[in-house]
């Protein structure tokens, strides 16, 4: 094989974060998951006053995603991988988005975990095919959250949908830092 075709072969070995791509995969869901129940702690702090009739809701959503990461969690661990160095960086953001977006009311908080749950579940389905046959227990990991990712989604689009200034204002905005956030975590 050509010397330069093998440099450059090496190099982009050595710059790829270290783990196999379901490694790389499990940190950052591990991760998004600790957002997503930074999230709605911080928009059930919110929700107390502007929008109490969905406390219980909110409160069940943080449960699911408590589960997720638990999930997660017990993957890394079984692979003997660290968290994701965005793990901090993803719970304080999605707290300050939680408390912002708590604080507008109980459209504003459905136009977000619809803006959110999007991104994720075209993500989980992307990385679904990308292990598949791969890396087998990634893809029981990820197959064990999508239907509540579902349901989060699906339960909160009626009430985003009757609102489209909050869903023109808050979809970009949350679309944007959730795939920013992927994008970051993929590669620390
Ligand atoms: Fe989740
Ligand atoms: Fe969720």
């Amino acid at each position: 094989m050509d010397v330069c075709l093998l440099r450059l072969m090496d190099q982009l070995r050595s710059s790829r974060p270290p783990g196999t791509l379901g490694d790389r995969i499990i940190k950052v869901n591990h991760a998004g998951e600790h957002g997503a129940i930074c999230i709605y702690s911080g928009q059930m702090l919110m929700a107390r006053i502007t929008a109490r009739s969905m406390v219980n809701e909110l409160t069940a959503f943080r449960s699911h995603e408590k589960r997720h990461r638990s999930i997660f969690g017990a993957e890394l661990q079984r692979r003997g991988c660290r968290r994701c160095r965005s793990y901090w960086l993803c719970g304080l953001g999605g707290f300050v988005l939680g408390l912002v977006t708590g604080s507008l009311g109980p459209r504003a908080i459905a136009a977000t975990t619809v803006a959110v749950e999007s991104v994720v579940l075209r993500h989980l389905k992307q990385q679904l095919a990308a292990l598949h046959e791969v890396d087998p227990a990634a893809v029981a990991a990820i197959s064990a959250i999508m239907a509540e990712e579902q349901q989060h989604h699906d339960s909160s689009a009626t009430a985003a949908q009757a609102s489209k200034f909050w869903r023109s204002v808050l979809m970009p905005v949350v679309s944007a830092s959730t795939e920013g956030v992927i994008w970051l975590g993929m590669r620390l």
